[in-house]
């Protein structure tokens, strides 16, 4: 009877050291499953942006876009990842440009040959144009149409990609350049020379600016071919996530 009295109590302290050790894990050793669910629980309180911003060391002169894109401020010049912006959010410094250029130049030029090529006539017709031209244009159409109707296909000077030299009208200045062949072979083959249609139909929300089929803006080949995006062009705007509109 005695021999099973202390059999009892060296099971009762066994269990009972099992029951302390059990207790210590689940409550000491393995509280970082709770503290794991509170950090899951707040990461999708967190935008793209936010989550980056953390990552990022963003530069005096840097913000980050909607879309998570580094937009930097060089002298009154935005860009981002190399590529200049100016549209009614974004001015350019009235003393910018100097003529279309040389990158611009050499990518038109081939263009022009293939275009030719295939039968096709391009010749710009308004390019390069300074501060004190884009006043002058601006000035034309406001008088033309008042400022509201002209804000819709004009830049005000100080925000007209002409200014950048990077830009350029090509062939006429009707909407419908675009059922023509020359309009046609553009929207199909200026993506592969590093050109994108700048103001495509239906994007008027996010560019801030009317249809225009004969304005091109050179961007380079790389981003070119993922704004035309097999025919459905995808504007700077939403491809970057920034906005167009004057203050
Ligand atoms: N027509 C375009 C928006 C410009 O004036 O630059
Ligand atoms: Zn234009």
């Amino acid at each position: 009877m005695k021999k099973n009295n202390k059999l009892i109590i060296l099971i009762l302290i066994f269990l009972l050291i099992l029951s302390i050790s059990f207790i210590i894990y689940t409550n000491v050793l393995k509280p970082s499953k709770n503290i794991e669910e509170k950090v899951n629980n707040q990461e999708p309180d967190k935008t793209e942006t936010e989550k980056k911003e953390e990552k990022i060391e963003l530069k005096e002169n840097q913000t980050l876009t909607k879309k998570g894109y580094i937009l930097e401020e060089n002298d009154g010049v935005y860009s981002i990842d190399g590529i200049i912006i100016t549209n009614k959010t974004y001015s350019i410094p009235q003393s910018y440009g100097n003529g279309l250029t040389k990158e611009f130049t050499e990518a038109f030029n081939k263009m022009q040959v293939a275009a030719k090529e295939d039968n096709i006539d391009i010749k710009i017709i308004s390019g390069y144009r300074s501060y004190n031209t884009q006043v002058s244009t601006y000035n034309y159409w406001t008088s033309k149409y008042g400022k509201a109707e002209a804000d819709k296909i004009s830049a005000r000077p100080g925000h007209s990609e002409h200014q950048l030299g990077l830009a350029a009208d090509i062939n006429s200045l009707y909407t419908s350049f675009k059922d023509t062949k020359e309009g046609i072979w553009l929207n199909n083959n200026a993506y592969k020379y590093g050109f994108i249609l700048r103001y495509p139909e239906s994007k008027t929300e996010e560019t801030g600016y009317s249809f225009e089929p004969w304005h091109y803006r050179y961007v380079g080949t790389s981003l070119a071919e993922k704004l035309y995006n097999n025919g459905d062009w995808i504007t700077l705007e939403d491809y970057y996530g920034i906005t167009s509109k004057y203050e």
